[in-house]
């Protein structure tokens, strides 16, 4: 927790006055909700955006001559120019709207490893990634016979880079790595990864899930090759994402799935190909997700990543400080540089327990493994209980989560 640096007072209750969810009530009590990194809540803008669409502006887009479409189109188009502008990509043509982070990562595992994978190249994934960055690259190992190379971790759950630096080879045709750790909050260090692996002239990719709801992601100035993240963690809808990936690379990639939409012209004989970045997305795309997720990310930048990182350090310094104090209760996850996500065990307790108690007293955690099993294992442990933080969260949900503990520990032993 190195990067601290200094809030400008946020109006956090304005902030949460945003979220309807958050007035209400679950079992009974005021909500506290720490299962951010699941899954964010939406604010009202968000969801005005997604009304309007609909009962304004719906019709489907790039196909119709007639006014309503085009007017579909802008508010389409003006998404993914948001999502540009939130990772300061150099063009929109390197920016495709996909479900989410899972089908980013499979676009790029799936398209350039048909392109660049053969018979004995190596991808480098790490140890804490998501199951959603390894899973797709398992699948194009398997059908290119390229071989998966794992970056190990320390016990505080940061990357060992001088494995990493070993790893690196004239085999090594992608690297692949989350930003931040769902599981553990730990920040790589994303620009060293990618100039290392640049030295070697091998392209980069980062999941971006867990980094572009905590703080300010520019494409450009990280050099990265592939960036992808979802808007449901970013105060958006489900069901929309974006990949971004460099003109160069997309270029020079096979369309990942073929439909309409991604033709430029179609024949029995031979089909070709759109322009990016349409050349990626086949059919009819998740038009009102992509409005909803341009004022999302639009709504990020009013309040000012920086200002919300700084805000979620104070949160997750005083969670830290004050779960340690708990009899018995260990932190999986200890890096220097750590975004607000706090996975913890409870000696004698199960996590699943834990949450449940947790769940009667209106405390909304994450309990398991976080789609990280390797990781669990790598620390042997079955899983653990998380909670994540948001721009909304206040220092009184930090207390109430610590009661919480407290209480459930207290029951459970
Ligand atoms: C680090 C990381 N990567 C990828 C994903 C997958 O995101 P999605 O399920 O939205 O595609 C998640 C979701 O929790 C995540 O935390």
């Amino acid at each position: 927790m190195s990067n601290i640096i200094t809030a400008p007072a946020l109006d956090i209750a304005r902030i949460r006055a945003d979220f309807p969810l958050l007035e209400g009530e679950m079992r009974g009590k005021p909500l506290v909700f720490l299962d951010s990194a699941a899954s964010s809540q939406k604010p009202q803008q968000v969801l005005d955006a997604l009304d309007y669409y609909y009962r304004h502006q719906n019709a489907n887009v790039h196909r119709g001559v007639y006014e309503l479409s085009q007017q579909a189109t802008d508010a389409f188009e003006l998404g993914r120019e948001r999502a540009r502008h939130f990772l300061n990509a150099g063009s929109t043509q390197e920016v495709i709207f996909v479900k989410g982070c899972t089908d980013g990562i499979n676009l790029v595992a799936s398209s350039f490893g048909r392109k660049f994978l053969r018979e004995g190249d190596e991808v480098i994934i790490s140890a804490m990634e998501h199951h959603s960055n390894i899973v797709p690259w398992q699948l194009a190992c398997e059908y290119s016979g390229a071989i998966l190379k794992v970056i190990p971790i320390n016990d505080r759950g940061e990357l060992i880079m001088e494995e990493y630096k070993k790893l690196l080879s004239e085999r090594t045709k992608i690297v692949s790595i989350v930003h931040v750790s769902n599981a553990l909050g730990t920040i790589n260090p994303a620009k060293e990864i990618i100039d290392l692996a640049h030295e070697r002239g091998i392209p980069v990719l980062l999941d971006g899930a867990q980094a572009t709801p905590h703080m300010k992601v520019d494409v450009q100035a990280l050099d990265v090759d592939f960036y992808t993240f979802s808007g449901h963690k970013v105060f958006g809808p489900t069901g929309i994402g974006i990949l971004y990936g460099k003109k160069k690379w997309l270029d020079a990639m096979p369309p990942y799935q073929g439909g309409g939409e991604m033709i430029a012209t179609v024949s029995f004989e031979k089909t070709t190909y759109n322009e990016l970045p349409f050349k990626f997305e086949a059919g009819t795309p998740d038009i009102s997700g992509a409005v909803g997720l341009g004022v999302a990310l639009e709504y990020i930048e009013q309040i000012g990543q920086e200002n919300i990182s700084a805000h979620e350090q104070q949160l997750l310094e005083a969670a830290t400080k004050q779960l340690l104090a708990i009899d018995g209760l260990r932190i999986v996850g200890t890096a220097e540089n750590k975004a607000s996500v706090i996975s913890f065990l409870i000696e004698g307790t199960h996590p699943y327990d834990l949450g449940t108690i947790l769940d009667k007293l209106g405390i909304a955690v994450r309990t398991g493994h976080h789609c990280t099993q390797p990781l669990m294992d790598r620390f042997e442990i079955p899983g653990t209980v998380r909670a994540s933080f948001a721009v909304y969260n206040t220092m009184e949900d930090v207390d109430k989560l610590v009661a919480g503990v407290k209480r459930a520990a207290n029951m459970l032993r």
